[in-house]
Formats: structure tokens, C-alpha cells, sequence
């Protein structure tokens, strides 16, 4: 279904350029290829989980264009050109802030729902749009925790918000770029 640019190319497969996390990765896909199997199947970005495949869970939670999408619901080549970033593009050297913040609280069990529950949540603080625990719930409401982890998750993510000026995401910034 998938190839390396540098192989020959299938039959029917599409040439796709993205940046993800900082780094430019020219493949061939099929039509059909959703982001979410291109970064876990193809760059082996194993960090962005697959829950439904549906678009109902957020698992899949991954920032194309400074924007959060659920990459399930993406085909690759609609993503043509975008840059990217997964939980693997998220810290550089040390743990983002809400990486930081989800460990303090303790806002995971079995850490399956994590990753996309950090991409949410910076694309959240980014946004602005939630100033309380009500619109962290509201505007997290995507991503779903089956341990059900939220309240230490709201608890991680407002701690941030409360310190939002040091807390700004340098790869989210590079990515709306
Ligand atoms: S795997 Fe994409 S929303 Fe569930
Ligand atoms: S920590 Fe298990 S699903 Fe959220």
C-alpha cells in the first residue's frame, strides 16, 4: 500500500510531500492511505495510536498546519505539503510543559488515550479558547479516555493554561508557520 519515494513507484500509488516533525518525507502512497497509517506504517510514528479509526476517540490526535485533526479521518494526500507534528516531534531535549503537567497530575492509566490527549491539549492552549475547567472539558470533549483519567487531565491541562506564557509550544509556533 505504501512505498518509499525512493523505490519504484507502485501502480497507483500518489507522490505525497509532508514535514513532520521538522523533517521533510517524500512518499508514495496508495489513495486511500489515511495520515494516521502513514505516520505508524510508514515512519513507524507509533506514538500517534489508532482507538476507533473512526473519528470518535482522539487517539489519533496529531497538529497538521498548527491545527488539531484526528489523522484517522485524513487521507494522506489531502495533507500534501502540510507540516506535521506528533507526540515523537513534541519536546526537544526536555519534556514539553503539558508532557510535564500530564506527568505532575498523574493524568493517565494505561496511557493508550495519552498522546493524542497532549496534542489536543496544546493545540488547545494555543487556540486560547479555554480560560476554565468547563471549556478545558468542552473543547477536550473530542478525546476520549476509557480509564477515564479526566479529572487529573483537566487538572494537567489548566495548571499549563495558568502559565501559558512559558508554556507556548516552539514546535506548534514552527508548524502554523
Ligand atoms: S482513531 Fe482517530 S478518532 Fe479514534
Ligand atoms: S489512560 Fe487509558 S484510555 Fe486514557
Amino acid at each position: 500500500m505504501l512505498s518509499d519515494s525512493g523505490s519504484s513507484a507502485s501502480p497507483g500509488t500518489i507522490p505525497v510531500t509532508l514535514t513532520v516533525n521538522g523533517q521533510e518525507r517524500r512518499l508514495r502512497v496508495a489513495p486511500w492511505t489515511t495520515l494516521l497509517d502513514l505516520l505508524r506504517e510508514e515512519l513507524d510514528l507509533t506514538g500517534t495510536k489508532k482507538g476507533c479509526d473512526h473519528g470518535q476517540c482522539g487517539a489519533c490526535t496529531v497538529i497538521v498546519d498548527g491545527k488539531r485533526i484526528n489523522s484517522c479521518l485524513a487521507l494522506a494526500v489531502q495533507k500534501d505539503g502540510a507540516r506535521v507534528t506528533t507526540i515523537e516531534g513534541l519536546s526537544s531535549g526536555s519534556l514539553h510543559p503539558v508532557q510535564a503537567a500530564f506527568l505532575e497530575h498523574d493524568a493517565f492509566q494505561c496511557g493508550y488515550c495519552t498522546p493524542g490527549q497532549i496534542m489536543s491539549a496544546v493545540a488547545l492552549i494555543e487556540e486560547g479558547r479555554a480560560r476554565s475547567r468547563d471549556e478545558i472539558r468542552e473543547h477536550m470533549s473530542g478525546n476520549i479516555c476509557r480509564c477515564g483519567a479526566y479529572a487529573n487531565i483537566v487538572d494537567a491541562v489548566e495548571d499549563v493554561l495558568k502559565g501559558k506564557s512559558s508554556s507556548r509550544s516552539s514546535s506548534v509556533r514552527e508548524a502554523a508557520e
